[in-house]
């Protein structure tokens, strides 16, 4: 049911829409002189409002004021009913008309121009059209009014009567050379005279919005290293419209290279429905010929070519910078690798000359701190050691000569330990648990304030526990506590 209304719409809308275009809304109107011109009121939409009876006609120009037309007033102009018509009309009609019909009136304003001398149409009355190339292209010579009348019709392009064209339309796929001002010319017999009237379209033929200007993907030109002898492919992709062509220029004034094909180019659909083509072009066994030749290829369409270009270098040629610095570069890096292995070989070698020599450099002396290893080879040499046991003189020294001395004696068996207390033993926290096992008689107390006498219990206890010797008339006290005196 809704469908069918549709159409019955459509219908009525296209009749107001062809009787509208008769009549004459605009109230400013440009005509051409020397050509027939009609003013038409719109007609009301009301029945009631049909007074044709009272319908009256004027004119409004400067010299005259306003004047009614009549079928006398001039002999060009005729009237019937909401129609003025002028056969033809010319330079002094310009002015102001109204149109009255009882309550109502509607003015135009007319300015008649002069015909142009050079051309059969007059600039200010053109009709421009919009064309996308390949699209159809329509002139129509058809005129709302005159239809009726018109005995013949011809069509004009840039003034120049379109020949072997029968009928007064055009109907064609527009191409770019199709732009251009179309000018129908209608012929109208009128009381015997053969008048015309004209009606110009501007045609102008744009790209088609759907076509994109296809692109080479790509670099303009690109270099390609090459061997002589290899074969080479040069692959040249676009983007394009599906009418487009993409192909390689490859010739020369005395034709082509025998190594040099075209293949058969690949084309892939787009999602947004253009087209990736690309096209290979094998050049086999590549000689001198082939080098710094431009092999072209073109993307051709309507809107316009697009090309890029390849050129084969042999390889030797390239001496490009970033590879000339880059080659000296590993040189250099080689070569201190080369000279480190060298100094790490040599230092291994001679490493006493090096140490040596360092020594002699730095002037360092080491022997004045050698302390330990003297006290562990006079250690060595004695046969009894005797520790003096006193708060006041502990230090590392001491401790390790006791502790080493102790070694020898308890582990190797080789000296004897004699203890001479200053101090209770149990008042050394240090003191090794095997000292405080020595055996009672190998401790000796000094409990005197002075110094005894040679005679003296204490001495005699010591010179017991020491190794036994010839007693010599003159005795050096150092014999006696060779470890105590030397350290
Ligand atoms: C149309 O009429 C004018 C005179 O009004 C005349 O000069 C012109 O040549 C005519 N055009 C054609 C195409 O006959
Ligand atoms: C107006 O009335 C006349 C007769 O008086 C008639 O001929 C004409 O067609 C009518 N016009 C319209 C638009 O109704
Ligand atoms: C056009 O009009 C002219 C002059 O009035 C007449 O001679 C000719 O036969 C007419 N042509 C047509 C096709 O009606
Ligand atoms: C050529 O290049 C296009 C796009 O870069 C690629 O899709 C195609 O596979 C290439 N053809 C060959 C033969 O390498
Ligand atoms: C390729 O293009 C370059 C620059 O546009 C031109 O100089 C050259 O002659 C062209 N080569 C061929 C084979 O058409």
């Amino acid at each position: 049911m809704h469908h069918r209304g549709l159409p019955l719409t459509l219908l009525i809308l296209m009749f107001i829409n062809t009787s509208e275009e008769t009549c004459t809304s605009r109230p400013h109107i440009t005509a051409a002189e020397g050509e027939p011109f009609y003013l038409q009121y719109c007609p009301p939409t009301s029945e009631d409002e049909n007074e044709t009876d009272s319908i009256k006609w004027y004119k409004t120009s400067g010299s005259r004021g306003k004047v009614e037309l009549g079928s006398s007033s001039s002999p060009r102009i005729t009237l019937h009913g909401y129609v003025l018509e002028f056969w033809p009309v010319e330079l002094d009609d310009s002015g102001r008309y109204t149109f009255q019909m009882g309550n109502y009136s509607y003015d135009w304003t007319l300015n008649v121009i002069g015909r142009s001398k050079d051309s059969c149409f007059t600039e200010k009355q053109i009709i421009s059209k919009t064309v996308e190339v390949k699209k159809s292209l329509q002139v129509f010579c058809e005129h709302n009014y005159y239809q009726k009348v018109v005995n013949r019709t011809s069509l004009y392009k840039n003034c120049e009567k379109i020949e072997n064209n029968k009928d007064p339309f055009l109907k064609k796929n527009a191409e770019f050379r199709d732009q251009g001002y179309y000018t129908c010319v209608f012929f109208l017999p009128h009381n015997g005279k053969l008048f015309n009237v004209t009606k110009t379209f501007k045609i102008t033929v744009i790209k088609d919005r759907s076509n994109i200007n296809p692109v080479l993907l790509g670099p303009k030109l690109t270099y390609v290293k090459v061997e002589l002898g290899k074969d080479v492919q040069l692959n040249c992709s676009a983007l394009l419209n599906e009418k487009d062509v993409v192909y390689w220029n490859f010739w020369r004034a005395n034709g082509s290279d025998p190594n040099v094909h075209e293949e058969e180019g690949i084309r892939i659909k787009t999602s947004e429905g253009k087209w990736h083509a690309s096209k290979i072009l094998r050049i086999e066994n590549v000689n001198e010929n082939n080098l710094h030749f431009s092999y072209n290829c073109t993307v051709a369409s309507e809107g316009g070519i697009d090309t890029r270009s390849f050129i084969l270098l042999k390889k030797e040629d390239l001496v490009d910078i970033p590879g000339y610095v880059f080659t000296t570069g590993m040189i250099i890096a080689v070569l201190i690798l080369v000279a480190v292995v060298c100094l790490v070989t040599v230092g291994v070698i001679y490493r006493v000359d090096v140490a040596l020599f360092y020594r002699h450099f730095i002037g360092r002396d080491e022997t004045l701190t050698a302390v330990v290893d003297e006290i562990h080879s006079l250690i060595e040499k004695s046969r009894r050691l005797i520790i003096v046991l006193s708060k006041s003189y502990m230090s590392n020294e001491v401790r390790y000569e006791l502790e080493s001395g102790l070694h020898e004696a308890l582990v190797e068996r080789k000296i004897k330990v004699i203890l001479i207390e200053f101090t209770p033993v149990s008042d050394f926290s240090f003191l090794p648990q095997s000292l405080r096992l020595l055996k009672s008689h190998r401790i000796l107390k000094w409990k005197a304030d002075t110094s005894l006498s040679y005679n003296s219990r204490f001495w005699k206890n010591l010179l017991y526990l020491m190794p036994a010797k010839m007693v010599k008339p003159c005795r050096d006290e150092s014999e006696v506590f060779p470890v105590l005196s030397q350290s």
